[in-house]
């Protein structure tokens, strides 16, 4: 045997032995490997299980971070009472969206809490009793000091001076509520419920504050004029009081939306509509023209959104009208398996398509609120049609889609 094969021959032996205690390590790491992985596996699961309840537990606390600012609201020592309980920079992180809040009086800080949620528009219900205005849903709801002056109009104000700071730099008045675009305007929706001819008189009274510092979205000589606020009437408001002066007014009107559908352009005649519906927009409202057309304006008094105060041949234009609104219930109907049907749309694109061409924001009250998912449903197909402002009640539902 030469050097070389016993040389040969004992490194086959290394190769065996070596091989030998490379397999032990082997199946040794095998083993630590499965301690080890599961040891592991269980520590990222705990760590996940961890994580999972502190994201819970955060958005519980985030979600909660509205309530609680509104909770101490007004409160001596809150840093929210007297002036300071608005500071200019309130709507700094507020994106304003086309939304109304609804029966706004019955949140606990009303106005605020629509703001905070970045609604371009709320809604006020006004009774006259003993020359004041109270806002409240129905006269066993108001108390002599929830006044319209009190709970919508001195905030307004108030608002507006700190957004308009007189300094070196700015004497302007035209910033509006919000930061983030200061040319939104706050649209004031004045629901009349008492008598249209008495009570009309007393809401343009008590708008004189936010008239006289030039706030008012007006009307002159044919042409509007936006500014930070603009006063709509609804409910009792009448059209005949609201339009006498033709050349200046600084409120305007709920025009009726009903009354406006109209055909697809270049479609024949109005093959667009299925001939023969009982809900037909057209053939109601030209029942109620005829059922109208006797009478005066006078007796057209206190009718309801859209009504009062109108003839049949009442012109709703931008220069007397800033929305055309609906009760959604009674125009498009009840909604069946949680989904709009094809007529439903076609109602509320003619509607839209007819206040659209005469220049008015689309509005439609009385949406389906529950179940979510129906209410969601809706509130995408209007967005999507181009209805321009959301009937809301729930403002942080509102505030959460995505617009
Ligand atoms: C408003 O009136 C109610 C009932 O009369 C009373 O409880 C409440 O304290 C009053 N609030 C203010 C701020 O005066
Ligand atoms: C604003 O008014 C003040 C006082 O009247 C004046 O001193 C200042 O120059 C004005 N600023 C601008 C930008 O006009
Ligand atoms: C209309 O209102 C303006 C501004 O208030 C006023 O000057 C004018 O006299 C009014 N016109 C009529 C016909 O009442």
């Amino acid at each position: 045997m030469t050097v070389r094969e016993r040389r040969k021959g004992s490194l086959d032996k290394e190769g065996l032995f070596g091989s030998g205690k490379r397999g032990r390590r082997r199946n040794g790491g095998w083993y630590n490997c499965c301690v080890f992985g599961g040891v592991s596996g269980l520590c990222i699961l705990a760590l996940l299980l961890t994580f999972n309840l502190l994201l819970v537990l955060a958005t519980f606390i985030w979600s909660s971070d509205i309530d609680s600012y509104l909770q101490n609201w007004g409160r001596p020592g809150s840093g929210t009472e007297g002036l300071a309980w608005y500071p200019t920079d309130f709507t700094r992180d507020v994106l304003p969206i086309p939304c109304h809040s609804h029966n706004d009086y019955w949140r606990r800080v009303p106005l605020f809490s629509a703001l905070r949620a970045g609604c371009i528009s709320v809604e006020s219900d006004v009774w006259l009793f003993d020359n004041e205005l109270y806002v409240g849903h129905n006269t066993a709801s108001l108390q002599r000091n929830r006044t319209f002056q009190s709970l919508y109009v001195n905030p307004l104000v108030q608002i507006l001076e700190q957004q308009n700071p007189r300094t070196d730099f700015y004497n302007g008045t035209d910033h509006g509520v919000f930061d983030v675009d200061s040319g939104q305007t706050v649209t004031l929706l004045i629901d009349v419920k008492t008598g249209g001819a008495e009570t009309w008189p007393w809401v343009l009274k008590q708008l004189e504050p936010l008239r006289e510092r030039g706030w008012l979205s007006f009307m002159q000589d044919g042409e509007v004029h936006i500014r930070p606020v603009t006063v709509v009437g609804t409910g009792n408001t009448p059209f005949d009081i609201l339009t006498a002066n033709s050349t200046y007014r600084d409120a305007f009107f709920d025009a009726p939306l009903e009354t406006m559908w109209e055909p697809r352009r270049g479609a024949p005649g109005t093959t667009d509509w299925p001939s023969g519906s009982s809900s037909d927009p057209l053939d109601s409202s030209s029942d109620s023209d005829s059922e109208e057309n006797p009478t005066s304006p006078s007796d057209t008094q206190d009718l309801g959104q859209g009504l009062s105060g109108t003839t049949p041949d009442s012109q709703f234009t931008p220069l007397n009208s800033y929305y055309a609104s609906v009760s959604f219930g009674q125009s498009v109907g009840r909604i069946w398996r949680g989904r709009l049907n094809p007529k439903q749309i076609r109602i509320i694109r003619g509607q839209i398509r007819g206040a659209h061409r005469r220049g008015l924001k689309v509005r439609y009250w009385d949406l389906p609120a529950w179940p979510l998912g129906m209410r969601n449903h809706v509130w995408d197909v209007l967005i999507r049609e181009g209805v321009d402002i959301l009937n809301v009640d729930d403002l942080r539902g509102v505030s959460k889609i995505a617009w």
